[in-house]
């Protein structure tokens, strides 16, 4: 993993305020968290006044515009603009959402945004992801079988085989979820977090997948599952309306199961 410096937050100090051109008459404030490991500086939050006239609806909409019109210097992932890339994760107002989906007409006063939580930030709203994707890598993400596919090439499954995985292969993997976990934030260098163990059961759950067992016993550590203290902040955070802490749940019911 990059050796990235996490920023601390306390030392978070106001930074320079753009405003909105001359005769701007709808104006937000939009106070967004900036640092740069390149100028020395420590964390501060800039404030950019945007008349609302003059941009889309969405949080996203906005940091394109002021990238574009104002400070070409501020650095944010997107690519979609949709909700299926999963880049623009960010915590906006204090929740962790995709700025893409977040209208801005939906914040109240000031628009505040951060990174991801306790992630290390590479620059302003761009976190480090490196171990997040290791994590999901560990869990071999892909479908194991010994059994060799049909002549076709198609591994059927019945309607209800197929329907088990609803709820699991919507995930676009923007790790709202992970990274409002406080057991996460604690332990995320062993717990896996709820988007990489929602990943795990998504195969765990698939009828055309033989390597269950092996899967289980990858997860069989105090660490890896059992941080899950249900708390179910995953579930609330996640923008796109899924439920990891389901997901944990039904592998630790797995786990007792084959146990017993
Ligand atoms: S339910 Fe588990 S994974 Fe989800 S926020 Fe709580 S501790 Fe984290
Ligand atoms: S479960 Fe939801 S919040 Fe978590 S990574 Fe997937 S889409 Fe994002
Ligand atoms: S830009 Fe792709 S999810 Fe927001």
């Amino acid at each position: 993993m990059a050796n990235f410096t996490l920023p601390p937050n306390s030392r978070v100090q106001p930074g320079t305020t753009h405003k909105a051109p001359a005769g701007a008459k709808n104006v937000r404030s939009f106070k967004i968290y900036r640092w740069n490991a390149d100028d020395g500086k420590n964390p501060h939050t800039d404030t950019y006044d945007i008349d609302l006239d003059a941009c889309g609806p969405m949080v996203l909409d906005a940091l394109i515009k002021i990238k574009n019109e104002v400070d070409p210097t501020l650095t944010f992932r997107r690519s979609c603009r949709e909700g299926i890339c999963g880049s623009c994760a960010m915590n906006i107002d204090g929740t962790n959402t995709l700025a893409c989906l977040k209208p801005i007409e939906d914040c109240a006063g000031d628009v505040k945004i951060n990174p991801l939580p306790h992630m290390p930030v590479v620059k302003d709203l761009v976190p480090d992801l490196s171990l997040a994707y290791a994590q999901l890598r560990s869990i071999e993400p892909w479908l194991k079988s010994d059994t060799p596919a049909p002549p076709d090439g198609e591994r059927r499954q019945s309607k209800e085989e197929r329907a088990k995985l609803d709820g699991m292969w919507e995930c676009i993997l923007c790790f709202c979820c992970s990274t409002a976990c406080p057991s996460y934030w604690w332990n995320g260098d062993r717990f896996l977090g709820p988007a990489v163990l929602l990943a795990a059961y998504r195969w765990i759950a698939d009828s055309r997948d033989e390597a269950t067992g092996a899967r289980l016993d990858a997860l069989q550590d105090p660490f890896k599952l059992y941080r899950c203290h249900t708390i179910m902040n995953c579930t609330q955070s996640c923008p796109k309306g899924l439920n990891p802490a389901k997901a944990i749940g039904e592998i630790k019911a797995l786990m007792v199961a084959r146990e017993g």
